[in-house]
């Protein structure tokens, strides 16, 4: 079953192949019945001037002898033949026949005719044979009286012609027609089947179905149109997918939320307890108890500061705008922030002083933001007596600047997942820091945003190196 538009569309190319077939054959009809008859009474009319010379001298033509040689002539060339005198009597007649009902052959206007014009036409039944004759006559002065000379041709003739002609045309016309009509099919359907196919797909989409493509797209505007609808479904698909994908990670990220604050809450309300119940009069305790306390706190704020600043990232995603930064007083900052610390956990904190090539294509918070989370975690993660370096190489492409500790280091199935968020390695070992595990989330995110990369190198009990690479400029 094809659809109503096929169909309405088809039809009028049916009604209007139908009438134009109908119209053209009737004209052609018309008109070749009318190129019939002219011709036919030209011929009679070129006819009467051959039998005309019989006649001139009035005389000889009563002759037996040749009133049969007249009659012979006529029936040779197929016409029938009479001569009246100037008052219509018959005084010849080539078919007997017509002798008979002569009389009421009544009015014969080609005769009247003749007599004012000198050569008269028409057609009209002939009462005998019943059959429609053209006559044309022609008047003849002779010295013995004016003659009226008549020749007639049976239009069944004719029409037997014109039957010929109306036959091939028909079967011309019918062929036709079956031939537009087939040619009509193939061009509707190369119009309404894409229609059909692309109604489709939108009607899929619109009830949820995204994945709905079209898969013939013609090469014209019916193709433009479905790769229009293609990229369509596919911007909406894309947007679904992002926004399930969002949804899922603010879950996650509630529930890691609650989860992570959960533990020190605890904490705080087990130390407060105990502190109540007494303890605040213990001076061996009480102040050690309110420190914890102090600390857990402390953790609880860096934690909600930390989700915060993610938030921050993640709803500014993609909207940074590059600019050529360099690394240089960035490292500087950097350096001045965490040397103090370094030094007083007996680390050996080496850096470059200067470099030829430090400009890449970024954004400067962001940068300072990954380098002071790198040294961060450098700081935390190695033991004292270890030795921390920061380096910067680059080329004409790209700069990697890279943060290498003697630390620690991060086992190998721990590495991809340190970029995680609340991701930590060895929980325990590591809550001392006071860490919330969201660090180099935030750091994934930043580099991610500039357009950067960031790889980690690490052994375990040897050390780890984070290095960042962004495009030089
Ligand atoms: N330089 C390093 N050496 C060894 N382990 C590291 C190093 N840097 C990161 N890690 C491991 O990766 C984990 C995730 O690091 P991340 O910086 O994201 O969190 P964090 O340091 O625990 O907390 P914070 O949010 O305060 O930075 C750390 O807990 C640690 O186990
Ligand atoms: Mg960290």
């Amino acid at each position: 079953m094809r659809s109503k538009f096929f169909w309405k569309n088809f039809l009028s190319f049916v009604v209007i192949i139908c009438f134009t077939t109908f119209v053209v054959s009737y004209l052609l009809i018309i008109q070749s019945q009318n190129f019939i008859e002219s011709t036919a009474t030209d011929s009679l009319r070129e006819k009467l001037v051959i039998f005309e010379p019989y006649f001139e001298d009035g005389v000889s033509w009563r002759d037996p002898e040749q009133i049969r040689k007249i009659v012979e002539v006529a029936r040779e060339a197929k016409v029938r033949i009479s001569v009246l005198d100037q008052d219509e009597s018959l005084l010849l007649e080539s078919d007997a026949n017509e002798i008979m009902s002569y009389e009421n052959q009544r009015p014969r206007p080609e005769l009247s005719e003749a007599k004012v014009k000198e050569v008269g036409l028409a057609k009209r039944v002939s009462p005998i044979s019943k059959l429609e004759t053209l006559y044309s006559a022609k008047k003849i002065e002779t010295p013995r009286g004016t003659l009226l000379l008549r020749l007639g041709v049976p239009m069944q003739k004719l029409e037997e012609r014109l039957k010929e002609i109306f036959t091939a045309l028909a079967i011309g016309a019918a062929f036709g027609m079956v031939l537009s009509v087939l040619i009509a099919l193939i061009l509707v359907r190369r119009i309404t089947d894409p229609v059909r196919e692309m109604t489709k797909v939108a009607e899929a989409i619109s009830h949820g179905n995204y994945a709905a493509r079209i898969r013939r797209l013609p090469a014209n505007e019916l193709g433009t149109l479905g790769e229009a609808i293609n990229r369509l479904a596919e911007a909406v698909q894309a947007n679904i997918s992002r926004r399930e994908k969002m949804e899922k990670i603010r879950r996650d990220f509630s529930s890691n939320v609650s989860h992570e604050l959960k533990t020190p809450l605890t904490s705080i309300k087990g130390y407060a307890d105990t502190l109540l119940e007494g303890a605040i009069d213990d001076k061996e305790n009480n102040v050690r108890f309110l420190r914890i306390i102090n600390s857990n706190v402390e953790r609880m704020v860096s934690l909600v500061n930390e989700s915060l600043n993610l938030a921050t990232i993640e709803a500014n995603e993609g909207i940074v705008e590059l600019t050529p930064v360099d690394w240089k007083p960035i490292i500087q900052e950097a350096v001045n922030r965490h040397q103090i610390r370094m030094n007083e956990k007996g680390i050996v904190f080496k850096h470059p002083d200067a470099a030829e090539n430090m400009l890449v294509r970024g954004d400067r918070k962001a940068m300072f933001h990954i380098l002071d989370n790198l040294l961060q975690n450098a700081l935390s993660y190695t033991p004292a007596n270890g030795e921390v370096e920061l380096k910067v190489i680059s080329d004409n492409k790209f700069c990697e600047l890279s943060v290498s500790d003697t630390g620690i280091g991060i086992a190998k199935h721990d590495q991809s997942r340190i970029f995680q968020r609340f991701y930590r390695v060895d929980a325990a070992r590591t809550r001392n820091e006071g860490g919330t595990g969201l660090g180099l989330a935030i750091v994934k995110h930043l580099v991610i945003q500039i357009q950067g990369s960031i790889t980690v190198a690490s052994e375990i009990n040897r050390g780890s190196t984070f290095t960042v690479r962004l495009p030089s400029v």
